[in-house]
This record gives C-alpha cells, structure tokens and sequence, in this order.
C-alpha cells in the first residue's frame, strides 16, 4: 500500500511517500525547514510559519513526484496532520490533502501529530512491543502515555506550562545562542556536570506526576545572574551542562515512575527532544540496568517530518479499513488509566 503524508503542523512543511504491508520502506521525502525564517525572532511566528508553508507546499509535491517517479493516482492513501499545532499552519497542509484527496478519490487520514511522533520509532526499524510508555519530548510537547497497542494510548502526565524544549530555545535566546536552542545547548553540554550550579527538580503540589519546565527558566535567570554568566564566561558549557543533566534527570525520573507502576514491554521517546545526546545516554543506561530497552526514532524522524504522518496514517487504516474518514475529530487521549475506562475510539 502506497501512502502520500504531508506535515505541516508547526515550522516545517513536509511531504512523504511511504510503502507500508508486505514492505516497509520511506520512498522518497522532502523536508522544507523554515528554521532561517524564525531564527531571526528567536521561536515560531505563526504569521510567517503559515505563510511558507502556502508558498512551498505545491512545489515540495510536484519534486515528492519527480523524485519517486510516482503517478499519483497509483496512491492508496493520503493523510496529513490535523492537529495539534498552528492553525493556520495546520490548514494549509489539510486543506491540501483534503483537495487532493477528492481530486483523485482517495481516502483521507488525519493523523494526529503526537499519534505520528511516537510512531515515528517504527520507521524502517522493528516494530513496537506493547504495552509501552511513550514520551513525546518537543518543542510543544511533554507528555507520556501508556500504550497499550498501536490504536489505545492513555495520558500519564503532560507538561503544566513550558514543553522542554520551548525551555532549550529560550535559554538559548537569553543568551544570545541562536535558534532553535535544542541542538545548540546539546553541542555546548558534556558528560560531567558542577554542583556549583543547581537546578532542583519540580514537585506539584497537588501530588501530580505532571511535568512543569517554567521553574527552570527562572532558576537559569536567577543562577546566571548570581555566578556571572554569560555566553562568553569560561563556565558557560559547564553552566549548560549541569542544566541539561537536570532536564534529563528529571525527565528519566518521571519516567521511572511510571516504569514502576506499569512494567512496559518498551519505553519510546520521540519528538525533537529525543535527538538529545545526553537523554539518549542517560536513559539508555539507567533503564538497561533495569531490564528495558528504550526506542528513540531515527535521528531524521525525532523532528517532524511526513513520514511519520504517513506511517502512523497506516496503522490508523489498518484499526478501521472500513471507516469513513469524513468525520475528521482529533483522537482525545483518556486520561483515565487503561482497567478502569473503555477504549477511547
Ligand atoms: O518535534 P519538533 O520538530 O517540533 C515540535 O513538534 O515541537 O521539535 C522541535 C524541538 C525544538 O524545541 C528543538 O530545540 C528541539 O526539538 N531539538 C532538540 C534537539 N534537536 C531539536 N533538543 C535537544 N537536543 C537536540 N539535539
Ligand atoms: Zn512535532
């Protein structure tokens, strides 16, 4: 089965062609970054964001088919992302699909973006084994779920405010780095942090195991104002450093927790985050010593991309061959916990 994906949820527009059934492969995929464009403001303009995806997604198409060679009429099924993410960037991308569905009388999948992210780890990689934690760690989102197969997850824990990386691209901004902070903040961080500069994990104080990042925010306002630095200070990478070393703690104890408590076949991080050297590391390590192995995509499907919407498209059709995909709701994760609640679709 052949399935075109186009992403265009947030900062890149993307488009993919995928073979999924007897084989699993990415075809052809293009990728237009709209990093240069928002670099300059330091995160996403929505405005501008929109914008670009409306002058290139036409064009990315017209080089998906050069470079397959593929006929579009021999497409199965197109699918695009319809939330969650801008809303203007988001209509590009569905409106797009949505005409092209009918043009050439195709089903259409919606594909929801964090369904895609953590199905991205199964991109031309060994299937899943369920159940499963996931993580999606982006620049709009913290939350885990527990997944019991492909089609139910359940909500865990979700951030409170900050997603993690929206906290690495704006210490990133504070200090003049550049954007997207992320990759920047991984370069500059190594393996041994300094208990001279301390960033303590975050409790909620109604017993929660929600994640909140805003704290960090603060604390690397108040730390570098108290120790003097700045992006020129010979303490710099180490200041770096023991920041990730908090951010990935923390987010490896959340997990933990839940590891604990429902003893997952596998644990998936995915989204941007999950390029991460240190995260990558670290939980590597802490959760090998304890029996689990953990699944991080490809480094090239950790950020969006479309071959992740158009593989998780596949396993959308695959639970409801039959389903008319005219009723396009977003899939609402349960956040009830999987004994106690019915299936969510
Ligand atoms: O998944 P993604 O492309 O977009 C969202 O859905 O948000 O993730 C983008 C985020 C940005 O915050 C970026 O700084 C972060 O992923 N990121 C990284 C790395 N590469 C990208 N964060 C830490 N380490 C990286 N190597
Ligand atoms: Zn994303």
């Amino acid at each position: 089965m052949f399935i075109l994906g186009i992403e265009s949820s947030c900062d890149e527009t993307a488009i993919a062609l995928i073979e999924r059934g007897k084989r699993n492969r990415v075809i052809a995929e293009i990728i237009k970054s709209q990093i240069p464009l928002h670099a300059k403001f330091g995160g996403v303009v929505p405005e501008i964001a929109s914008r670009s995806h409306y002058e290139a997604i036409d064009q990315l198409l017209v080089a998906l088919i050069q470079e397959s060679g593929m006929d579009l009429t021999k497409v199965d099924l197109i699918a695009a992302t319809q939330g969650p993410g801008l809303i203007g960037s988001l209509l590009i991308g569905f409106m797009f699909a949505k005409t092209l569905a009918y043009t050439f009388n195709k089903p259409l999948i919606p594909v929801n973006h964090i369904d895609a992210h953590l199905d991205a780890v199964g991109i031309e990689a060994d299937p899943v084994t369920f159940p499963a934690l996931g993580l999606v760690v982006s620049g709009g989102h913290t939350s885990l779920y527990f997944m019991k197969n492909p089609y139910e997850r359940y909500v865990l824990a979700k951030t409170r405010d900050d997603a993690v990386g929206e906290v690495m691209d704006k210490v990133a901004k504070y200090f003049e780095l550049g954007y997207p902070g992320g990759p920047i903040l991984d370069q500059l961080t190594g393996p041994n942090k300094s208990n001279q500069f301390t960033f303590s994990t975050p409790k909620m104080s109604d017993g929660s195991m929600d994640f909140s990042f805003s704290g960090y925010k603060t604390a690397v306002l108040r730390q570098a104002q108290k120790f003097g630095i700045d992006k020129g200070h010979t303490d710099f990478p180490l200041f770096i450093t023991s920041l990730s070393h908090a951010l990935v703690d923390y987010i490896i104890a959340q997990i933990e927790y839940f590891n604990q408590k429902y003893s997952p076949s596998s644990i998936i991080i995915s989204g941007g985050v999950s390029r991460n050297t240190l995260l990558r590391i670290k939980s590597n390590s802490f959760f090998s010593v304890r029996g689990r192995t953990v699944r991080f995509p490809k480094p090239q499907y950790c950020t969006d991309n479309a071959a992740m919407v158009a593989w998780r498209a596949y396993d959308v059709f695959c639970e409801n061959p039959k389903g008319t995909y005219k009723n396009f709701r977003l899939t609402p994760f349960s956040r009830a916990l999987p004994n106690s609640s019915p299936r969510y679709r």
